[in-house]
């Protein structure tokens, strides 16, 4: 005979074994799809550290912002426009979790997130991660894939056909989309792999969604924006521009001695004179 001691531990294990599973599947998920903007400690990527979120957002708020950010901050809920508006109205891409998946995320989030009196240490630890070293090959790849002088392996355009980054080597990029000179200072190398990889701005999804940049490629680009980011100070700002407008200045210089030349005899006085000066003649 089972007693009811042995069936309530049953019943209490199998909770805790559903509860780690969910914890396990809210892991898994967080890293696959929030870990390139989002740290569970109090550490800023490219979207707010999360820890204790839970403690400032109930589950049903987190759910419609992560199912749908935009539809909740055009709805016009406070809090969902005010965080928007602190992150440079940076788009959270949409996810279509279901409501078991989203529990798992916001129980993972809550079961890592340290006690507030734990946050400062954990951020010293976060402070020491491992610099960013790419090798020169890194930086090379990187620059002849931003240009397109390299194809990507699975196709897509170019980053400059949108993007300007200032470097000499380079001819002006695109004026569609921000200039990423100095990104890897704003986002850094996470920051901006998950931009990359997460595609967060509808054009750069309509581009590479199908075309996904490779995990190399990716590192390669950063490697790249690095460098540029350091070495701006370095390029001539305008190099290029300048060049262009010299050659326009006196290529105008030129014509507007030409035209005068040309038209001298034919054009002393304007159409719209001797027109004028017909019609008084024929009313007299
Ligand atoms: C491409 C980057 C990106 C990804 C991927 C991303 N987020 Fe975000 N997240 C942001 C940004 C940026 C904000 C700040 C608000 C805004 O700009 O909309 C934010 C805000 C939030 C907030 C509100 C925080 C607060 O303090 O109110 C929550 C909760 C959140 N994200 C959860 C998630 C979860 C869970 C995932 C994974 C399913 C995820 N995010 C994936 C960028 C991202
Ligand atoms: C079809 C145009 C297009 C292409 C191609 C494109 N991007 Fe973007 N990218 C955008 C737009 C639009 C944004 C959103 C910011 C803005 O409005 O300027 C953006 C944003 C970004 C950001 C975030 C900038 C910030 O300050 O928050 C990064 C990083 C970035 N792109 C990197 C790249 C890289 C690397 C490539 C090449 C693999 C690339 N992009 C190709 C259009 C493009």
């Amino acid at each position: 005979m089972v007693s009811k001691t042995s069936t309530s531990f049953l019943f209490i294990f199998f909770l805790f074994l559903g509860f780690s599973l969910q914890a396990q599947d809210g892991e898994s998920l967080f890293k696959a799809t929030c870990a390139a903007c989002h740290r569970t400690t109090s550490k800023k990527l490219i979207g707010p550290g999360l820890a204790n979120v839970h403690e400032k957002r109930s589950i049903e708020w987190f759910k419609k912002f992560v199912t749908s950010s935009q539809s909740l901050i055009n709805s016009g809920d406070v809090d969902a426009v005010k965080i928007f508006e602190e992150y440079n109205k940076i788009i959270m891409p949409d996810q279509a979790f279901s409501d078991a998946e989203l529990n798992a995320l916001y129980e993972y989030i809550k079961s890592v997130s340290p006690a507030k009196t734990d946050i400062a240490t954990t951020e010293i630890v976060e402070e020491e991660e491992v610099p960013f070293e790419p090798t020169e090959e890194d930086i090379f790849i990187g620059r002849n894939l931003f240009s397109g002088i390299q194809r990507l392996e699975n196709g897509g355009p170019s980053c400059i056909s949108c993007h300007h980054v200032r470097n000499d080597d380079l001819v002006a990029g695109g004026g569609l989309a921000v200039d990423l000179t100095d990104v890897y200072d704003r986002l850094g190398k996470d920051g901006i792999g998950g931009m990359i990889t997460g595609l967060p701005f509808p054009q750069m999804k309509i581009s590479y969604q199908d075309h996904q940049i490779t995990e190399a490629e990716t590192l390669q680009l950063v490697a790249f924006l690095k460098e540029v980011s350091e070495q701006r100070y370095y390029q001539g700002i305008t190099s290029y521009k300048n060049t262009l407008l010299i050659w326009g200045i006196s290529g105008a210089a030129i014509l507007m001695g030409i035209f005068p030349l040309i038209w001298y005899k034919r054009k002393k006085e304007s159409v719209n004179k001797r027109i004028y000066e017909r019609q008084i003649k024929s009313r007299n």
